[in-house]
């Protein structure tokens, strides 16, 4: 068994920041921010809200699929900052859309579309569901520290969706984490128990950008080259990549490594920033709007972040 791509779906907050509008606001420029990172401008929810954003894109997904909604049983949301602690933002698009499922958040940082790719999988397989809405909703802009100018400016806000169904166009996926809170992390809520002796942590994102980068392009790399193999494919056979969209100079090294021409790698980095797990399923559903692939293309994709996790996997496109 395994799974296939009925429909995607994606939604972007209305408010574009420019590198230049920021640039008002702190001491940084448009040459440092484009130059370090491909970024022109990200999207900022100003008025809106995350579900927004995740329900806008879920049901643009589910139209694409030409399913009924009620067929969903089974809403997966990958995000790190939902509107609420609890309920999950997977049973706020349920409560959204009018629809009683099983509906669940995970957390794999910028990998949790591939993540919820592979548990997509094992519940299909496993005959559990049968239909899933797969959204990946990030609020990033809301846990940058924006007294930090080496991090504010890569966030973005978006949700991308996707609805899957049993198929055999993911002709390969895996997942990984090694355990490490130095390099990037946000702390959690702290609260206000009289017991509590532990230090509350910043609510902000904390990075290493340097270390992060350096983690990045190996993991790409090698996660690629291990996933193609286990496709029973090569390189040539590859019609386009899309990687986490972290840093148009992580994708760049990536380039100079693997045997896979420029032109194939599809990005949306300079208008969107970095939107965590969304980024990639946020730029299939603009390529697939624009009509960019055809039945039978073969996807590679690739994912790294928090964690730290990476996620890839090798699909073809069967809409
Ligand atoms: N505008 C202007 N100058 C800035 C700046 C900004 N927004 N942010 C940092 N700087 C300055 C620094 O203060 C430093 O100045 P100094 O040399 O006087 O101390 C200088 O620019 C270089 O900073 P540095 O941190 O060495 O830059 P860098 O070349 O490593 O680039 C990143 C920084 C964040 C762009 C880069 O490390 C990166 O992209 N890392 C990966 C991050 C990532 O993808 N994370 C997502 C994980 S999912």
């Amino acid at each position: 068994m395994g799974l296939k791509i009925l429909g995607t779906g994606s939604s972007l907050p209305k408010l574009s920041v420019t590198n230049d509008m920021l640039s008002g606001l702190m001491d940084t420029n448009d040459e440092w921010i484009s130059t370090r990172t491909g970024i022109k401008s990200r999207y900022i929810c100003s008025d809106e809200k995350l579900l927004d954003l995740a329900a806008d894109a879920a049901k643009k997904a589910i139209d694409m699929a030409r399913i009924d909604k009620d067929e969903i049983d089974t809403i997966i949301c990958t995000t790190v900052c939902s509107d609420y602690l609890t309920p999950s933002m997977a049973c706020m698009i349920n409560k959204e859309l009018g629809i009683s499922c099983r509906s669940l958040d995970i957390n794999a940082a910028c990998s949790g579309f591939i993540y919820g790719l592979e548990l997509a999988k094992a519940y299909i397989d496993s005959g559990i569901a049968k239909k899933i809405l797969l959204v990946s909703a990030e609020n990033m802009t809301r846990l940058s520290d924006w007294s930090d100018r080496s991090t504010c400016v890569l966030f973005g806000d978006g949700a991308g969706a996707t609805v899957l169904s049993e198929g055999d166009d993911l002709m390969a996926v895996s997942v990984t984490a090694r355990g490490n809170e130095e390099l990037l992390n946000i702390s959690g809520i702290h609260g206000n128990s009289p017991f509590d002796k532990t230090e509350a942590g910043e609510n902000f994102l904390h990075m290493n950008g340097k270390e992060v980068y350096k983690f990045a392009v190996s993991s790409i790399c090698e996660e690629l080259e291990k996933t193609v193999k286990e496709a029973g494919i090569e390189f040539k056979d590859v019609d386009y990549i899309l990687l986490h969209q972290a840093n148009m100079r992580i994708i760049g090294a990536a380039q100079k490594r693997l045997p896979v021409a420029k032109e194939k790698y599809l990005s949306n980095i300079d208008r969107c920033g970095n939107t965590s797990s969304a980024s990639i399923p946020i730029l299939l559903d603009e390529e697939a709007r624009k009509g960019r692939f055809k039945k039978g293309d073969v996807l590679l994709m690739s994912a790294f972040g928090g964690g730290l996790t990476t996620g890839t996997c090798a699909i073809k496109w069967g809409i």
